[in-house]
């Protein structure tokens, strides 16, 4: 293939491979910001819930018109941040473990859900410690990155490690606007990350330095945007549109960015990883 190799300039990135994925999702039907538990929540700013449905249909169309499958819980009325599906717990193998919430505000999502796996013929453990799912803990390579500092607590990832039998790594948030890890940190694919160094305590800037010496970190414009809470299946990497450093850094290491706006949401404080929990 001549007429490739002469286009290329520079080191090729390496050929990368989408795998399909499962998601679970929550439809926003009751989407709404009437309290604020953390700083991107504005009570007062009014929320357009048409806006947040359709912005949300796009987001569930696109994963499906990329080949991964996706299974809808029913939101539930009077817990507007419900349309936050990562949170609401892990889910290994045949193993799955429902969330324990940090705020009263949230505290229902957990039975809910769990209610929903149950319903599914699922055994289904309750998380004992404060545990957000996969908004503080994401898998990478047969270990978990796990995030405390404002929701999930170090207990709980001594919990998660001796439940699943994965390792897990924890890691200290320190900046409260980014109080998830999967707001300052994505997984790409097995061995690849893309995180926002400044959101760690130093202690965990050189654990993700020592283990992921070929991530890609993003810029303060990126973080700002909530660019990391996108899905990556291994190539295509659903994320905000307006995380455009991101985007540019993604395709140069040989990933497709593919956007997806969901606006409305990010009122609340959430993006396209929060609206979507993996079934592993
Ligand atoms: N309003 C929600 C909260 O503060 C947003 C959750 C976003 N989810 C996430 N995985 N980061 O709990």
């Amino acid at each position: 293939m001549t007429s490739v190799a002469t286009l290329q300039t520079t080191e090729p990135a390496p050929a990368r491979r989408p795998v399909p994925r499962r998601f679970v999702m929550c439809r926003p039907d009751h989407f709404d910001v009437r309290y604020s538990i953390n700083p991107w929540m504005n009570p007062d700013a009014p929320v357009n819930r048409a806006l947040a449905l359709a912005q949300w249909d796009a987001l569930r169309a696109t994963f499906e018109r990329y080949g991964h499958r996706v299974d809808v819980v029913p939101g539930e009325p009077g817990l507007p941040d419900m349309v936050f599906a990562a949170n609401s717990g892990l889910a290994v193998g045949d193993r799955i473990m429902s969330a324990r919430f940090t705020h009263p505000e949230r505290a229902a999502e957990g039975p809910a859900f769990h209610r929903w796996f149950a319903g599914r013929g699922a055994d289904v453990a309750a998380a004992a410690e404060l545990n957000e799912g996969e908004g503080d803990f994401a898998l990478i390579g047969g270990r978990f990155l796990a995030g405390t500092g404002f929701r999930s607590s170090a207990a709980a990832h001594r919990e998660v490690e001796l439940h699943f039998g994965i390792p897990v790594v924890s890691l200290e948030l320190v900046d409260p606007r980014f109080y998830h890890l999967d707001t300052v940190l994505m997984v790409l694919d097995d061995t690849t990350i893309a995180y926002y160094p400044p959101a760690f305590d130093e202690t965990s800037r050189t654990i993700l330095a020592g283990l992921f010496p070929d991530a890609v970190e993003a810029t303060d414009a990126d973080a700002a945007v909530l660019g990391l809470n996108g899905v990556s299946d291994g190539y295509h990497v659903f994320l905000s549109p307006h995380a455009t450093d991101l985007a540019a850094a993604l395709r140069a290491r040989g990933y497709l960015p593919v956007p997806v706006d969901v606006s409305e949401l990010l009122k609340a404080g959430g993006g396209i990883k929060c609206c979507t929990l993996e079934l592993h």
